[in-house]
């Protein structure tokens, strides 16, 4: 009897996630917190209590769709009680702006003050929270971590916030200052998430491979070599900026077994002279080298990149020289934006946002178009070839459809019917399109 009680009186959470890996575990320690409070985190917005949007604002139209879906979800205050708020990056950009579009908003939170979110149940009826204040110590440690979905894939956020400073950029404005977490509490997560039967950890962090511990003379090559120590049998790592691949940090990447041989390297344009207003730091040839010397140094390494189209000032020579380094280092997939001006950034501030909305469109459909022909072709250099995959995911199109990713993350369909969730399975690779490849299991 106590025990129903007792359990009709938690609090029902109802958390949704929109951005970036890094949204989505600090979404798990939104998670940690709420229980560590004693609350129940429930699947659906109908019985909550509080429900929390974790949101993103490097784009206007992740914000968008934010505000369409929180209007939709004031609903629910006609038939309950129910608190609801924004939390993360749109929280932090838009401050009062948000109160005022969206009056009916219970709270909203910035990335470094979720350790108050409890605080949340004892605001009285009508009482708004608003919190954007930064802290540049703010690490997180020491709240248990609380993953829903048993996936064989974890994250693990090495180091928060961003001193880059891009013009275009608003995370380091919603993130505040870099900060590392030390190495012994990484790898300390890693162990334990390794004893719970995760496979592979993604290592976070807006410019990861920056990660660095200066008391101990570390960089993130150092770090690379600790966690790969755990003997978690697979590692990668998300989101590096080219500035930062030193000697040290490839030759870990070459060296160490667990750690996928699969690079992300955001070059956002080919162009110098607008690399140099996006405040980048390298110029075209400088990333050219980058690649060469990745190329030369891990055999068999798969890159990745982010581009934007119709950055101010990207006349249509620049924008070439975007299309001509896409195909030069042959990326094997790339994320493809438009420039979408943000407030508070430096090149939203003092440059014209001169391409029109239309030209913009027509660059961002052939940078789609390049880079869509470039991924299907590097699937299909992967057919009759055998690969590891680690088995993630359930297949749509059918009984016994499993998908998993190669070291070089690409996803694979493999059809079987035994029970193969976290597992690590050779395959041969017999079919790969534009969208997708399947294999075979070798028995
Ligand atoms: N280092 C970060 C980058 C965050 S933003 C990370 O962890 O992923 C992710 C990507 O969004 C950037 O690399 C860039 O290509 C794109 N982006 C950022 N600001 C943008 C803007 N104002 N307009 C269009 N795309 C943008
Ligand atoms: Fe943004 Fe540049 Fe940092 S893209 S997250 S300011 S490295």
């Amino acid at each position: 009897m106590a025990d129903t009680h007792q359990s009709d009186l938690r609090h029902t959470v109802y958390i949704e996630t929109y951005g970036c890996q890094m949204n989505v575990r600090d979404s798990e320690m939104l998670c940690g917190i709420f229980r560590q409070a004693g609350c129940d985190i429930i699947d659906t917005p109908e019985k909550a209590d509080l429900i929390l949007l974790n949101t993103c604002a490097v784009r206007e139209r992740a914000e968008q769709r934010v505000i369409g879906r929180v209007t939709q979800l004031f609903s629910l205050k006609k038939q309950s009680s129910v608190r609801i708020g924004i939390v993360g990056c749109m929280a932090q950009h838009l401050k009062d702006a948000l109160l005022e579009s969206l009056p009916g908003l219970d709270f909203i939170l910035g990335p470094d003050t979720y350790r108050t979110l409890p605080e949340l149940f004892d605001l009285d009826p009508g009482e708004h929270r608003a919190d954007w204040s930064t802290n540049r110590d703010e690490l997180y440690e020491g709240i248990p971590s609380w993953r829903r979905d048993g996936s064989p894939v974890a994250f693990v956020t090495v180091m928060r916030g961003c001193d880059m400073m891009c013009t275009f950029c608003v995370v380091p404005h919603t993130r505040g200052r870099e900060r590392c977490r030390s190495w012994r509490d990484i790898v300390a997560e890693v162990t334990q998430l390794a004893e719970e039967g995760v496979m592979e950890v993604v290592l976070l962090g807006q410019t990861v491979n920056a990660w660095r511990e200066e008391k101990e003379k570390m960089g993130f090559g150092d770090l690379l070599r600790k966690v790969s120590a755990t003997g978690i049998p697979r590692i990668r790592f998300t989101s590096p900026h080219p500035l930062y691949y030193g000697e040290e940090e490839l030759k870990a990447i070459a060296e160490c077994e667990n750690v996928c041989e699969s690079i992300h390297l955001p070059v956002q344009a080919g162009n110098t002279d607008v690399l140099k207003k996006m405040n980048r730091r390298y110029t075209r040839e400088e990333y050219l080298g980058i690649v060469r010397t990745i190329r030369q140094s891990i055999p068999h390494v798969t890159l990745s990149t982010d581009i934007i189209v119709g950055f101010p000032g990207e006349t249509e020579s620049r924008f070439e020289d975007t299309l001509s380094l896409i195909a030069e280092c042959s990326f094997d997939s790339g994320y493809l934006f438009k420039y979408s001006p943000r407030s508070g950034t430096r090149a939203e501030r003092e440059f014209e946002d001169d391409v029109p909305a239309e030209e913009k469109q027509r660059r961002l459909e052939q940078v789609i178009e390049l880079q869509t022909e470039l991924t299907r072709r590097s699937q299909q250099a992967m057919i009759g070839g055998q690969y590891e995959i680690l088995v993630d995911g359930i297949g749509d199109r059918g009984p016994n459809q499993w998908t998993g990713r190669t070291r070089g993350n690409r996803t694979v369909v493999i059809e079987s019917e035994k029970e193969l969730m976290g597992r690590l399975v050779k395959v041969i690779i017999e079919e790969a399109g534009t969208w997708t490849v399947r294999g075979r299991l070798i028995e």
